[in-house]
């Protein structure tokens, strides 16, 4: 059966970036393949944290992964740090990797250059090692992501493929999915960045758990252009083909399909904010419950860790012999 594997950060909060670009595909895909879905907490690690925080945010993504969709009966759903073998194989990983390739790295050049003078954590260089240990050690077939992880999964497959040559296979080879709509969310006021997590209350995200009235405000503000065409066509129009790149998303269909009918920007924002409203209202109302029980998402957690340990540990200890490991 296919094996996936995907993670999500638990920083600032989740948006429609992260439901159309990834989450929305897990929960389809958690029937079709044998899935598991990481809380990647290890990741937020590369910058400084608040220790309380980290742990709410931690929790409260879990909630908001299961009101998604995900079931952790049908896939298997954990937080990184519960299992061990990610840190112990990211070592191997980051021997595997060369200073040259993990420099290319289009994240890290990113975040590493943004303001001088700021902490530029050790971590953060070396992160796409340990997400390719993520990923390797479920023998991983599919990796489903946005267009802004696809160079990580690429390191992965490299790193996958060199251990394999120099110390035989080990490894299955990954590979990056995308969504057919979705995969670069912009931010609404400035289509030419993504849509992030990074700044709270920006008026260019829409986040999860944004109330619908705001959702309509939002939209309704969105940038587009002096034109007054609908076509789907990023280069010269970046602002209308997000939002087709949206209502495409959220409503199955590519975005070219999305543009079909509509000849001017106010109805394709009514209809966009709708569809956006309709996709995220039965999250809101799971989310609520959830919330209302950390102990239950505490202990579907636990379980999913102790489903996680079963793989990984196997695989881990396949590859410290293949490299040499004296047996203990
Ligand atoms: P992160 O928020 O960086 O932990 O990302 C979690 C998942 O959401 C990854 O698969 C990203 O590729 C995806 N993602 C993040 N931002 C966007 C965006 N603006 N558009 C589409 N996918 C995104
Ligand atoms: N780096 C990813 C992001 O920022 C999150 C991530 C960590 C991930 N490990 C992973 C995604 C393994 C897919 C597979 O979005």
């Amino acid at each position: 059966m296919t094996r996936v594997f995907s993670g999500i950060k638990p920083t600032g909060n989740v948006h429609l970036g992260n439901l159309l670009g990834a989450l929305a595909r897990w929960a389809d895909e958690q029937h079709l393949a044998d899935s598991l879905y990481c809380v990647v907490d290890l990741h937020a690690l590369t910058v400084p944290q608040d220790p309380a925080e980290l742990r709410a945010t931690t929790l409260r993504l879990a909630q908001l992964l299961i009101a998604v969709g995900l079931d952790p009966e049908a896939c298997t759903l954990f937080a990184q740090s519960h299992v061990a073998e990610h840190t112990e194989l990211a070592w191997l990983m980051e021997c595997t990797a060369s200073f040259g390739e993990l420099s290319r790295m289009t994240q890290f050049k990113d975040k590493s250059s943004r303001g001088a003078g700021e902490f530029v954590s050790g971590g953060l260089f070396t992160y796409p090692a340990l997400m390719a240990a993520d990923i390797l050690l479920y023998d991983t077939d599919l990796v489903p992501v946005g267009d802004d992880q696809r160079q990580h999964v690429e390191l992965a497959r490299d790193l996958a493929e060199r251990f394999n040559s120099r110390y035989g296979t080990t490894f299955v080879v990954p590979q990056a999915t995308l969504p057919i709509a979705g995969a670069r969310v912009m931010d609404l006021q400035d289509p030419s960045s993504k849509m992030s997590k990074s700044e709270d209350a920006a008026p260019g995200t829409i986040l999860l758990l944004d109330d619908p009235k705001v959702i309509e405000r939002k939209i309704k503000r969105a940038v587009t252009d002096a034109e007054a065409e609908v076509r789907y066509d990023v280069e010269a129009k970046p602002g209308v083909s997000n939002l087709l790149s949206i209502l495409g998303g959220a409503t199955g269909r590519t975005p070219q399909e999305a543009a079909a009918g509509y000849t001017q920007y106010g109805p394709l924002k009514a209809d966009t904010a709708a569809a956006v409203i309709e996709l995220l209202t039965p999250i809101q109302a799971r989310y609520a419950e959830l919330a209302a029980d950390p102990a239950e998402t505490a202990r579907l957690l636990a379980l999913g860790a102790t489903k996680a340990e079963q793989i990984a540990g196997p695989v881990l200890a396949r590859a410290k012999e293949a490299i040499g490991l004296l047996p203990r």
